[in-house]
C-alpha cells in the first residue's frame, strides 16, 4: 500500500483544525469565567435561589422527572420547602403526582403535573410543548425515572431488555435533549440525574438495569462536556437503596447490610438535600455522587 507522504511545511489540516477548536474553546471558557465574574450569567439557580421575601410568581423552578416516584416526590417536596416552584412529570401515577402537588401547594409554591411516557419521543415532545407553553422558564432538571425488571439473563425477554432501556436511557436522552435546549438557550441551568451504584457494581439480576445506569454515568459525563460552555452543568447521584416499586423485592433486609459500613441504608432526605445542593451549587459539573455508605 503506497502512504501519500505531505512534505510541505504546513502540517495536515486535521492538526490546524484541531488547534483551532483548542483556541475557541479556550477563548469561550475565558469569556465564561469572565461573565461568571461580572455575575452577568443568567438563570444559574443559585443566583435565583430564593429567599422568604420572594413571591412563587418569581421563585425559580424546576421539573421532576419521576416525580411521581418515591424518590422523584422526595425531591419536589424538598425544593418546595426550599422556596421553589416544582413541576411534577408522572407516567402513569395520577394520584401520586396529585398527592405532591398538594404538599407544593401547601409550602406556598406553585407547581404543575404533566404526563408522558419518557421512552415514546412523541409523548416526550409533547409534554415538552405543554410545558414551556406554560412554564416559559425552567432553572433546574432532575431525572428521577426507572424501570427493573429483576431477573437473571438467561431468563430475561427481549421486550423486558427493551422495556428498560428506552425508560432508562432512551428515555433520559430524550428528556436532556428537550431540557438541555431550554437551558442552553437561556445560558444557565442545571440537570441531576438519579443514577446507581447498580450500574458500576453490577447485580445479579439487574443486568440489563445495570447496562442502563452504566450508560447514563457515561451519557451524563458527555453531556456536561458539551453543554458545559454555555454555563449547563450536569452530575449524577446515586440515591442508594430506597423501598419503592421499582426496588420491589430486591430492598436488602436488615441482614444484608455488611457492604453498608453505616450498617443502614439512606434516607430519602439526604438523597434530596444533596440533590438540591448540587442544584444549587455554581461550579459542579459532570460529576457523579454516591450518597450512601457502601465503598465504591
Ligand atoms: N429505590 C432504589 O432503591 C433505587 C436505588 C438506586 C437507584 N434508584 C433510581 O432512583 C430513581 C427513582 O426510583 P424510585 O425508587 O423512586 O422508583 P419508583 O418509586 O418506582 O419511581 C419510578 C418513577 O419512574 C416513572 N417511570 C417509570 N417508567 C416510566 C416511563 N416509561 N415513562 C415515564 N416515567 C416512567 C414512574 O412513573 P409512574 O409511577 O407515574 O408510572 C415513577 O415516577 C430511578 O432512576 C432508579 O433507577 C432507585
Amino acid at each position: 500500500m503506497l502512504l501519500h507522504v505531505d512534505r510541505t511545511c504546513k502540517p495536515p489540516n486535521a492538526t490546524w483544525d484541531e488547534k483551532d477548536k483548542r483556541a475557541r474553546c479556550s477563548l469561550r471558557r475565558a469569556l465564561l469565567r469572565s461573565l461568571r465574574a461580572m455575575n452577568a450569567l443568567p438563570r444559574q439557580p443559585r443566583d435565583r435561589e430564593p429567599s422568604s421575601a420572594i413571591s412563587s410568581a418569581t421563585a425559580p423552578a424546576m421539573l421532576v422527572l419521576g416525580g411521581s416516584g418515591v424518590i422523584g416526590s422526595a425531591v419536589c417536596r424538598h425544593f418546595a420547602r426550599h422556596g421553589w416552584n416544582v413541576i411534577v412529570h408522572y407516567h402513569t401515577n395520577r394520584a401520586a403526582a396529585d398527592a405532591v402537588l398538594r404538599v407544593i401547594e401547601e409550602h406556598g409554591r406553585r407547581g404543575e403535573v404533566f404526563q408522558a411516557d419518557v421512552g415514546d419521543p412523541a409523548s416526550v415532545h409533547a409534554m415538552f410543548d405543554l410545558m414551556q407553553h406554560a412554564w416559559p422558564g425552567l432553572d433546574a432538571c432532575v431525572w428521577a425515572v426507572g424501570r427493573a425488571v429483576n431477573r437473571v439473563t438467561v431468563r430475561l425477554t427481549p421486550s423486558e431488555w427493551d422495556g428498560m432501556m428506552r425508560a432508562n436511557l432512551t428515555g433520559l436522552f430524550l428528556c436532556l435533549q428537550r431540557a438541555g435546549e431550554i437551558f442552553s438557550k437561556q445560558r444557565g441551568g442545571a440537570v441531576t440525574v438519579v443514577g446507581s451504584l447498580t450500574g458500576e457494581l453490577g447485580r445479579a439480576g439487574h443486568a440489563a438495569y445495570a447496562a442502563c445506569k452504566a450508560g447514563a454515568v457515561g451519557f451524563v459525563k458527555s453531556a456536561a462536556r458539551e453543554f458545559g460552555n454555555v454555563n449547563v452543568r450536569v452530575n449524577a447521584v446515586f440515591p442508594g437503596w430506597h423501598p419503592s416499586p421499582l426496588a420491589g423485592a430486591a430492598f436488602p433486609g436488615p441482614d444484608d447490610l455488611d457492604d453498608h459500613v453505616l450498617g443502614r441504608t439512606p434516607s430519602l432526605d439526604d438523597v434530596a438535600d444533596v440533590i438540591y445542593r448540587l442544584t444549587t451549587a455554581r461550579d459542579i459539573s459532570g460529576q457523579i455522587y454516591n450518597v450512601d455508605n457502601r465503598l465504591w
